[in-house]
């Protein structure tokens, strides 16, 4: 099995080779290529992940190159974790917002619009050009915004599923608190990417029993620390938000906490910083502890049990493209999983096509979400609303032009008033016109 990684010189790159080590056996992969325009982070990435390999007995090839074309060759899933302009865009996008009142955020807000212009074009020119080799493969996306990514992949008919680690990361939370496996653990988790609520919290599986009331009665101060929300509001909820909704829920003080202290992209930068020079450290072969400080926690393993669950499994997968399947043996991964896919009326008040983070049970096929309950209005309006923002926001990356982006401004909840969407289309604009093709 071969899979290739864009943007494999991303200083995450170790946490996912730590999780294709340790998980080998649900993901057998023959040959990694990590395919990334920096060259030199590439080496020192590249390097440590040879490393990892070596030292967990991998008995796979990991391969480096900065030319896309040649990496994906005969990939049989190719993973997408790139970010277009650096953390010196994200820094941006972090910061002008602000001048507004609003909040500045890599993709909640103004400043996840700005990601989203910048990201879908190059995406979906990635993606024409692995389906133009290996039309079979597999696009997994965790490249951000991850909802509007991926609907952008969907409607040019890749194959795509997107893919993020909040519902991986709150399955493990919750485990640990219940004292049970994170197996065990089945999410109720509903609404779009980084906007999603735990209605429910099962034991065994999706028609397990209920335990969320008992977990907010004995751990709600736990959990709402974690999320820097008051344990009342949860209490009064009687579900789990996800933290990016205290973007939304506390907005005003969020935007006064961000005027006082560094941007997290800053935070970000000077890691990155630490953890490639200690990348470059030959004695170095597992992955470093200060990389739990980044919030990619068990991202990898969300992206093992994806592709392993997309690339065979119990219900048929194709062998793809490189024709050697596992190599004999046979991936397989969690039948149930939270994903990014095409509505299809599983929430009615939303169109098919609209992009939806949900369990879904997956496949060789792909991914179809499992059924959900109808919603509380409480939540339903306000996915119905960003859901219009992504619409316009994904009209807005795909064509171009300042009405485009005062019209997904003025939809979004948290703009919504024409003098902020006018003062924060300038400054994107202005912030990104060299990532801009029409600006
Ligand atoms: C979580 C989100 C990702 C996001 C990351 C940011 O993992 O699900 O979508 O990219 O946080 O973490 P960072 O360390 O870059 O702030
Ligand atoms: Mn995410």
């Amino acid at each position: 099995m071969k899979l290739a990684v864009v943007g494999g010189g991303s200083t995450y790159t170790p946490e996912l080779i730590d999780g294709f080590a340790r998980l080998r056996d649900t993901l057998p992969v023959s040959e990694l290529v990590l395919i990334d325009p920096a060259a030199d982070r590439l080496d020192l990435v590249g390097g440590l992940a040879r490393r990892i390999f070596a030292k967990q007995g991998h008995p796979g090839r990991i391969v480096t190159t900065s030319d896309l074309d040649a990496g994906v060759e005969g990939a049989d899933a190719v993973l997408l974790q790139l970010r277009v302009g650096g953390q010196a865009a994200r820094q941006q996008d972090e910061t002008w917002p602000l001048e507004c009142g609003c909040v500045g955020q890599e993709t909640t807000g103004a400043g996840g619009l700005a990601k989203a212009l910048r990201t879908v074009p190059v995406v979906l020119d990635i993606a024409e050009r692995v389906r133009r080799t290996n039309p079979d493969a597999w696009i997994i996306d965790f490249t951000n915004p991850v909802g509007i990514v991926t609907r952008a992949l969907l409607q040019a008919g890749h194959k795509a599923v997107g893919l993020c680690n909040v519902a991986i990361g709150l399955q493990r939370k919750f485990a640990a608190l219940l004292q049970v496996t994170p197996a065990e653990v089945h999410l109720d988790h509903v609404g779009l990417n980084h906007l999603t609520w735990e209605l429910g919290v099962r034991l065994g599986g999706p028609q397990g029993d209920n335990v969320l009331p008992k977990l907010l009665a004995e751990h709600g101060d736990t959990i709402a620390d974690d999320l820097r929300l008051p344990s009342q509001v949860l209490d009064r909820l009687g579900v789990v938000p996800s933290y990016y909704l205290r973007y939304f829920y506390a907005h005003d003080e969020v935007v006064r906490e961000m005027g006082t202290k560094p941007s997290r992209a800053a935070e970000v930068a000077a890691m990155e910083r630490e953890l490639l020079a200690m990348y470059g450290d030959p004695a170095l072969d597992e992955k470093p502890e200060l990389l739990a400080k980044r919030g990619g926690a068990f991202y990898s393993e969300a992206a093992v049990d994806l592709t392993a669950s997309l690339l065979g499994g119990e219900r048929g997968g194709s062998k793809g493209p490189s024709g050697k399947g596992g190599g004999g043996r046979r991936a397989g991964g969690s039948p149930v999983q939270v994903v990014n896919t095409y509505n299809n009326g599983t929430l009615p008040f939303l169109a098919d096509d609209a992009v939806i983070e949900v369990p879904a049970r997956v496949d060789g096929r792909g991914a179809v979400p499992l059924p959900v309950p109808e919603l509380d209005p409480l939540y339903a309006g306000l996915i119905a609303h960003v859901t219009a923002y992504e619409d316009l926001a994904l009209e807005a990356a795909l064509r171009g032009g300042r009405d485009r982006v005062f019209r997904a401004l003025l939809a979004h909840p948290l703009v919504g008033q024409y003098a902020y969407a006018d003062g924060l289309t300038d400054r994107l604009i202005e912030h990104n016109r060299e990532h801009l093709a029409w600006a």
